[in-house]
Formats: C-alpha cells, sequence, structure tokens
C-alpha cells in the first residue's frame, strides 16, 4: 500500500514522535493461577456470543444454560465448540456438561437482547433435579433430530450431537465439541439465504457482570471468496433514516 511503518495510520499508538507511548504490563501466562487466568481471558477475549444450551436429563427434565466460551469451529459439516468448565465452588460436572455428556445431544439457541434477561438468570445454580425451562416459564418448542427442545423466544437454533468431548489442561475445562444437524430460523432474521446479524439483535459477553449489543456495522469488501459464496461481496447495509 506504500505505508511506511512509522507514519502509517494504525501504528498511531506505536508512534516515536509522540512525547507519551503507550505503556504494557506483563503478567506471564506460565503459572497463573486460574482465578487471574480467567479474570484476564474473559477480559481480552472480547466480545464472545452466548450460545443459550438446551440438554435434557435422564429423567426428561429440560435444562437451560448460557456458555460464552463458544464459537463455530468448522463447516464440512459444520460444527460448534463450547468449553463447560467444572463449578467454581464444589468442583462438580455442571447439568448441561452431564447431560450432554449421557445423551450426545443439545441444542444452541442464539442469546439476544429480547432474551438476555431470561438467559442471564438461567446461569444461576439451579438443584439438578430443577430444569430452568420449566423454573422460568421458559416457552419450548420441539426439535427434529435430537431430543433437547429449543427455546421458543430465540431467533436461531441450531440442534447438535455431540462429536468429540477435548478435556483441556489442567482438566477444569473441558470442550463439547458439536455437529450442528439442524439449524431452525426465524424468517424475522432468515431471508432463505442468509441471517442478518443486525435483524438478530444478538447479545455477546465481556468481561465481568457486563453484556454488549451490536454497536455500528461496518462494511468492507471481501477480499476473498468465502466457501460456496460466489459473488458475494457483502453489499453494504442499507444506511437507517
Ligand atoms: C453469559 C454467561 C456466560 C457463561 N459462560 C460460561 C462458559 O462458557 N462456560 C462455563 O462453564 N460456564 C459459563 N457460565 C456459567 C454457567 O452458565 C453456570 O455455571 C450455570 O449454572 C451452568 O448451569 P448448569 O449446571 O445447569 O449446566 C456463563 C454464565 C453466563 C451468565
Amino acid at each position: 500500500m506504500g505505508w511506511r511503518a512509522s507514519s502509517a495510520p494504525w501504528n498511531r499508538r506505536h508512534d516515536p514522535s509522540r512525547m507519551t507511548q503507550p505503556v504494557f504490563d506483563f503478567v506471564d501466562g506460565e503459572g497463573l493461577d486460574s482465578a487471574a487466568a480467567y479474570r484476564l481471558i474473559v477480559g481480552c477475549v472480547v466480545p464472545r456470543p452466548v450460545a443459550w444450551i438446551t440438554t435434557v436429563d435422564a429423567a426428561g427434565r429440560v435444562n437451560a444454560a448460557p456458555f460464552s466460551s463458544y464459537n463455530y469451529v468448522a463447516t464440512s459439516p459444520p460444527m460448534l465448540a463450547v468449553n463447560i468448565a467444572l463449578r467454581a465452588g464444589d468442583g462438580a460436572v455442571k447439568d448441561s456438561a452431564r447431560n450432554i455428556l449421557d445423551s450426545r445431544e443439545f441444542v444452541v439457541n442464539v442469546a439476544t437482547e429480547d432474551t438476555l434477561e431470561a438467559m442471564h438468570a438461567s446461569a444461576a445454580e439451579y438443584p439438578p433435579d430443577v430444569g430452568e425451562a420449566e423454573a422460568l416459564g421458559l416457552a419450548l418448542l420441539p426439535s427434529r433430530h435430537v431430543r433437547p427442545p429449543r427455546l421458543a423466544a430465540t431467533p436461531v437454533q441450531m440442534e447438535c450431537r455431540l462429536d468429540q468431548v477435548v478435556t483441556l489442561g489442567r482438566g477444569v475445562n473441558t470442550l463439547y465439541i458439536g455437529e450442528v444437524v439442524a439449524f431452525h430460523l426465524s424468517r424475522d432474521v432468515y431471508d432463505g439465504n442468509r441471517v442478518d446479524s443486525a435483524r438478530m439483535r444478538p447479545v455477546a459477553r465481556l468481561g465481568g457482570p457486563f453484556y454488549a449489543a451490536l454497536g455500528e456495522i461496518i462494511h468492507r469488501p471481501m477480499l476473498q471468496r468465502p466457501p460456496g459464496g460466489e459473488g458475494w461481496t457483502g453489499d453494504a447495509p442499507a444506511k437507517k433514516g
């Protein structure tokens, strides 16, 4: 592009001619205790999407809980991964993890601005014999391929079958990788081809007790062809007002 490193606009934080330079603290990852590591990583890896996961226990009770250590990890076939930690207090396996291990099925419901309060409330520690869906009066819809139902108030729900379980590090965290065997897409957000993120109004988790909604949506043309996305340059959304 012909930028000299010293004058490129994105190097403003590192401009030798500035009177004051940013100061960095250094935190060594080696030997970092779990509490400090948690604080740092959830502050640094932001914003995180929230998977509001429904599972079913052996007695058929519907469990719902949010997880933000989550993302998509594959497209052929589509796969999602979620990290479920052991309970901080007693080191017990969380109900969602136990149900996923027992049934090998779960549904990821996308948490949105409209559903934030109920999603947040579902993170409280309910006894294992209490299903959050019933306790919170969450309306349910049946799934097609898996037993756990979908949360009717969310615009996107993904039925998943467990593919792999990967225990990480010292064993506190386990990654549950699921194949998406069905997508349910509300016509409020899906035009038959693409999901409109702005209409979906997803919420994201930040560090600490904070959430975020989508801010300004920034358009740049795609520089590489997405899989199967011939000709999609990602048209800029029409400006409001
Ligand atoms: C927005 C949000 C995101 C969360 N993300 C995670 C996560 O990624 N992994 C995790 O183990 N717990 C996470 N939690 C905590 C669980 O939701 C909480 O432990 C819940 O009680 C688990 O429910 P369960 O025992 O019914 O599975 C999160 C909580 C909130 C509110």
